[in-house]
C-alpha cells in the first residue's frame, strides 16, 4: 500500500485537476475588488465556465514539490551528457543576473539610461572575440543552432556581396551535429557529406577532391563530436581558403580548448559559441540559450544588426553596412549573456585555460578507467569527451538499457546513439566541474552495469526500476505530446 506522503516514486502523482475538491481555496482576495471591473465587461466577453482546480495552498505546494523530485538536474547529480557540456552553474551567476538594474531594464530604454548593460555587452563581445581570435562578435543569436543559422547567413551575404553566387554547397563531415545540415538548408545551401577516416577525423585528401567553385564553405566542429582534435586543421582551412570558400566552426565543443587554442588562429572564419554550455549558464529542455557568433575581419560588416560599439566614453548600438539583417527581437538573451559574463570574470584571463585542462583531464580519466571493458570504435586520442559503444555488453543489453540503468544508480545518462558514425554510441562528457569522487562513483556504476548485464541481465533490461515512470514511448511522446489536461471524455 502506498500513501501520498511516501517518497515512493512508483506512486502515480495525480494531476492538479484530479486533486481538486469543490470549495477548497488557497488564496484570499479583498471581497469587493473585482465587482466594479466585472460590471464594465460586456456580457458576451464573460466566461460562463472556468474549470480551474480548487486546492488549498498545502496541496499545491506538496504537489509541485513531489513533481520536482521526479526530475533530474545538474544541481541534483552528475550529468555527463556528451556534446552538451552540462557543467555546474555557479550561483553567483544567478545572483548577478537578477540584479534589478539588469533584470528590470526595458529593451526599449534609451541608450543613455542603459549604459551599464551596454558596457557589459560591449565587454562580452570583446572577451568572446579575444577567446576565439576573431575581429568582432555578435551576441544576438538565441542558441547554438541559431548561431549556426546566423553564421551561414553571414557566409551567404558575403558571397552575395562579392557576386560569387555560384557557391551554393557546404561540406559537412558525417560526425556533425544534426543542426549543422539543418542550418545549411535553411540558408538555401545544399549539404555535401564528407566521410570521416578510420581515425574519426576529416580525410584531408577527400576534402581537397571535393573543393570547387560551387563550394561556399565547410562546417567543422573541432574537436569533433568524437572528442578528437582535427590536427590537420591548418591544412584544411588553407585548402578551403585556396578554393575561395570559407570555414564555419561549430563552437559547441569550445570547452575542450578554451583559453588554450583559438579557432580564429586556426583559420576559422566564423564560429558560434554556446554560452549555455561552455560558459556555465543553465540549459536543457530547449532553452534558454545564447549562441554568439564571432567572425574574422572580412565578415564583420555582414554581422546581424545591431552591434554594441564604444563612441568616446559612451556605449551605443550600431547597424552595419552590409548586415545580413536582424535575427531576433531586441538584442539576445541578456540573462544568459550576463551569467556567462560573470563566469568569465570569475575565472579571469590567467585561469581560463584551467577550464579546458580539467575538462580534458576528467574525460580522459573516465576513458582510462573504462576502456578495458567498454569498446571504443575510434582509438584516437580524445579531449573533453569520450565515445564508447555497446558492442561489449552481453545478453542483448544495449546502449539504451545502459542509459536507463544509470538512472537507477543516480546518474543522468550520457548522450546515446550520437554521433551517428558510432553504432550504439555512449558519449560521455564529464566537464571540469566534477570531483574525482564523483567520477569514481560513475565509473563504478558503469562497471557494475557491465557486470550485471552478464550476471542478471533482467535488472538492466527492465531498468529504470526506481523511477516514477519506467520506459515511456519516447517517439510517441515527441511526436504527439499531450501538453494540456483534458478530462476523460473531453
Ligand atoms: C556539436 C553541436 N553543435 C550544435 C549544437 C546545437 O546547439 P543548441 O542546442 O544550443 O542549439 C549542439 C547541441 O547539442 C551540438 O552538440
Amino acid at each position: 500500500m502506498s500513501y501520498p506522503g511516501m517518497t515512493d516514486l512508483k506512486l502515480k502523482e495525480q494531476t492538479i485537476f484530479e486533486r481538486s475538491r469543490p470549495g477548497r481555496e488557497g488564496f484570499s482576495l479583498p471581497e469587493e475588488d473585482l465587482s466594479s471591473a466585472e460590471k464594465l465587461l460586456p456580457e458576451n466577453f464573460k466566461r460562463k465556465e472556468l474549470d480551474l482546480p480548487e486546492l488549498s495552498e498545502i496541496d499545491v505546494v506538496r504537489h509541485y514539490t513531489r513533481l520536482s523530485t521526479y526530475n533530474f538536474s545538474i544541481d541534483h547529480g552528475f550529468y555527463p551528457l556528451g556534446s552538451c557540456t552540462m557543467k555546474y552553474n555557479p550561483k553567483i551567476n544567478e545572483k548577478m543576473a537578477r540584479m534589478s538594474g539588469f533584470a528590470n531594464l526595458h529593451p526599449e530604454a534609451p541608450e543613455d539610461t542603459a549604459q551599464g548593460t551596454l558596457k557589459m555587452m560591449y565587454e562580452m563581445q570583446n572577451m568572446l572575440s579575444e577567446i576565439g581570435g576573431f575581429a568582432a562578435t555578435t551576441l544576438n543569436p538565441s542558441a547554438g543552432a541559431h548561431g549556426e543559422y546566423v553564421g551561414l547567413g553571414i557566409i551567404r551575404s558575403y558571397f552575395d556581396k562579392i557576386g560569387d553566387t555560384k557557391r551554393k554547397k557546404i561540406i559537412i563531415p558525417d560526425s556533425a551535429h544534426g543542426t549543422n545540415p539543418a542550418s545549411c538548408t535553411l540558408n538555401g545551401f545544399e549539404v555535401v557529406l564528407l566521410e570521416s577516416n578510420e581515425k574519426g577525423k576529416v580525410c584531408v585528401d577527400c576534402l581537397k577532391s571535393m573543393l570547387n567553385d560551387e563550394i561556399a564553405g565547410i562546417m567543422l566542429t573541432n574537436p569533433n563530436t568524437l572528442g578528437v582534435f582535427e590536427s590537420d586543421i591548418i591544412e584544411i582551412t588553407k585548402a578551403v581558403h585556396d578554393a575561395g570558400a570559407l570555414v564555419y566552426g561549430d563552437g559547441a565543443n569550445m570547452n575542450a580548448i578554451l583559453g588554450v587554442a583559438r579557432p580564429g588562429d586556426m583559420g576559422i572564419d566564423v564560429l558560434h559559441y554556446n554560452l549555455h554550455k561552455t560558459f556555465s549558464t543553465p540549459h536543457g529542455g530547449g532553452g534558454p540559450g545564447a549562441g554568439p557568433v564571432g567572425v574574422c575581419e572580412k565578415l564583420v560588416d555582414f554581422l546581424p544588426d545591431p552591434l554594441v560599439v564604444k563612441d568616446g566614453d559612451k556605449y551605443a548600438f550600431r547597424n552595419l553596412p552590409d548586415s545580413m539583417g536582424r535575427v531576433r527581437a531586441f538584442y539576445g538573451n541578456m540573462g544568459v549573456t550576463l551569467r556567462a559574463f560573470v563566469y568569465l570574470l570569475e575565472y579571469g584571463r590567467d585561469h581560463i585555460a584551467e577550464i579546458a585542462e580539467n575538462a580534458v583531464l576528467n574525460a580522459n580519466y573516465i576513458k582510462a578507467c573504462l576502456k578495458d571493458i567498454y569498446h571504443l570504435k575510434y582509438k584516437s586520442d580524445t579531449l573533453h569527451e569520450v565515445v564508447f559503444d555497446d558492442s561489449n555488453l552481453e545478453n542483448g543489453v544495449t546502449t539504451m538499457d545502459l542509459a536507463k540503468a544509470l538512472i537507477d544508480r543516480g546518474f543522468h545518462p550520457p548522450t546515446v546513439y550520437f554521433p551517428l558514425i558510432v553504432p550504439g554510441a555512449i558519449m560521455i562528457e564529464p566537464t571540469e566541474t566534477e570531483s574525482k569522487e564523483t567520477l569514481d562513483s560513475f565509473i563504478e556504476a558503469m562497471r557494475n552495469i557491465y557486470e550485471t548485464a552478464k550476471s542478471d541481465p533482467q535488472n538492466i533490461l527492465k531498468a529504470p526500476l526506481n523511477t516514477a515512470v519506467s520506459r515511456p514511448d519516447e517517439t510517441l511522446a515527441a511526436r504527439k505530446p499531450v501538453l494540456t489536461y483534458c478530462k476523460e471524455g473531453d
